[in-house]
Order: structure tokens, then C-alpha cells, then sequence
């Protein structure tokens, strides 16, 4: 079946400056680039180098393909994703996720920074994705189906795979790390949300908020790509105080939860 040119351009230039066959793909969300320090790193590429690949705009985003292995798994992550709310098309977001299909990607493992919705949460805490919910964002996968890489209609009754669930929590639990567990919440952005928004995401069933992920899952499960996804909590959105919230403070919760979330992953790939 045909691949779209662009993506086969972009491929073909992956494979012309490194021969990777990799299984893992990682995305690493806001303030959370320290785990490229766990990668055996065999080769960078700018995606400012890859034809038709977006670039990324935002502070604490470097923007590169990491290849290299951990612990004898090779991996490819993503340093710097794209959203939406940078003026990218949803299908743009999801482009490098099809790349990673097609260089090998079997499992995804997804992190961000989130608003925290749950009651029980709070700032720094862990929470494995157990499932979301898509609000106001765009599905890309409107428009012609690429039936190269999945169904006109896919089935979405377990976005985040329960076996990767599983061993998430296994290991957090041989880390002595704890672990909350939830829905992840995805909206577009920029702005974070009033306080009625917060109240109403808590009453829709939301345990975290975020800008990210959701589009990213639906393009890999499409293509039948496993998920799992892990949000760090960096500020509590429902909450009486009167208090506000800033990309900074967002982008120091992560980086302070960083080493947590990093052992984590780590530990993940290697169980995989
Ligand atoms: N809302 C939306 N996205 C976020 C938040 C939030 O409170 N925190 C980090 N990303």
C-alpha cells in the first residue's frame, strides 16, 4: 500500500544518515529532556534537517531524534514534540509518529506535563494514563485514511495498552516509586484553564489536563502502535486558593519529578 511521499522522504533521509532498526519510540514532554542522559546515543538528527518535518517552537524543546539503545533496546525519542496550539495541523502532530512506524516502532511510550484534576493529586506526583479523553482537539485523522497504516475507523477501547499498564506499575513498584492512576484530559491550549473549566474537567471524569498526547495516541494506535503514557503532575489546576499558574512552574515541577519519571521509563524499557 502506498506511503505518502513525505513521509517516505523523510524516512529514506532518517535511513541515509543512520541504519536504525528500532523498536521503542519515547516522546519526552515538557522539562523531562534529562532522560536522553539514559541512552546509549548512537545518532542526533535535528528535525530541522528532516524533510517535512515540523519544528518545534517552544521553550524546554530542543528538537531532535535521539537513536541509541537502553539496556540492549534500541530506541528512538523525541526530544521536542509539536501541539497543536503552536499553529501545527493535528495531522503535523502526528507525523513523526507515522515516521517512527515506519522505521520500526512497535511500542510508544509517551510523557507530559499536566494540570492536575483529581482531588488526591499533587504537584510532582506520577500518574499513569489509563485511558483520555479528547476535548476540543482535532482529530488527525480526518481526511483521507492512510489504509497503508490502519483502519478508515479504529477501535479506541484501549488507547494505552493494559499490559504496558501493568508492567508501569510493576516497576514503579520495584523503584519503592509511587503511582497514581488516571485520565488524562487533552485539550488544545494555550492558555491553562479558568477555575470553571478545572471544576468541569473534574465532573467530565479528568484526573490530569494537558496540550499534548492525545492526538499523538490516536495516529499510533491507528497505526497499531502499544502505548503507554505517563503525565507528572506540575501544578494543581482544581484547587480554592488563589493561586496562578506559569510555563515556568511548570517546566521546574517536571524537571524536579524528572529523575522519577526517567527511572521509570528506563526500567520500562528494559521489561518491555
Ligand atoms: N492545564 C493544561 N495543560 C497543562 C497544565 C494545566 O494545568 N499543566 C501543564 N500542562
Amino acid at each position: 500500500m502506498q506511503i505518502p511521499e513525505n513521509l517516505e522522504q523523510a524516512v529514506a533521509f532518517i535511513k541515509r544518515a543512520h541504519t536504525p532498526t528500532v523498536q521503542v519510540g519515547v516522546i519526552l514532554g515538557s522539562g523531562l529532556g534529562n532522560f536522553v542522559n539514559e541512552i546509549n546515543v548512537e545518532k542526533e538528527i535535528s528535525y530541522n534537517d528532516i524533510p517535512h518535518f515540523p519544528v518545534s517552537t517552544v521553550k524546554g524543546h530542543s528538537g531532535k531524534l535521539i537513536f541509541g539503545e537502553i539496556a540492549g533496546k534500541k530506541i528512538v525519542a523525541m526530544a521536542g514534540r509539536f501541539h497543536f496550539y503552536e499553529g501545527y495541523a493535528a495531522a503535523e502532530v502526528a507525523f513523526p509518529i507515522r515516521i517512527m512506524k515506519l522505521l520500526g516502532v512497535h511500542t510508544l511510550l509517551i510523557s507530559n506535563a499536566a494540570g492536575g484534576v483529581n482531588t488526591g493529586f499533587k504537584v510532582g506526583d506520577l500518574m499513569i494514563i489509563t485511558d483520555h479523553i479528547s476535548f476540543a482537539t482535532v482529530n488527525p485523522l480526518i481526511g483521507k485514511n492512510e489504509e497503508a497504516f490502519g483502519p478508515r475507523f479504529p477501535d479506541m477501547s484501549e488507547p494505552y495498552s493494559k499490559d504496558l499498564i501493568q508492567k508501569g506499575k510493576e516497576v514503579a513498584k520495584q523503584l519503592n516509586i509511587p503511582v497514581k492512576e488516571g485520565v488524562y484530559f487533552g485539550v488544545t491550549g494555550p492558555t491553562f484553564e479558568t477555575r470553571a473549566e478545572y471544576k468541569m474537567i473534574n465532573l467530565l471524569g479528568g484526573d490530569a489536563v494537558g496540550m499534548s498526547t492525545v492526538q499523538e495516541v490516536m495516529v499510533a494506535v491507528h497505526a497499531g502502535i502499544k502505548v503507554f503514557g505517563m503525565s507528572i503532575i506540575t501544578d494543581i489546576g482544581i484547587r480554592e486558593e488563589e493561586n496562578t499558574i506559569t510555563h515556568e512552574e511548570v517546566l521546574h515541577a517536571a524537571a524536579e519529578a524528572e529523575p522519577k519519571f526517567s527511572a521509570i521509563f528506563k526500567a520500562l524499557v528494559k521489561a518491555i
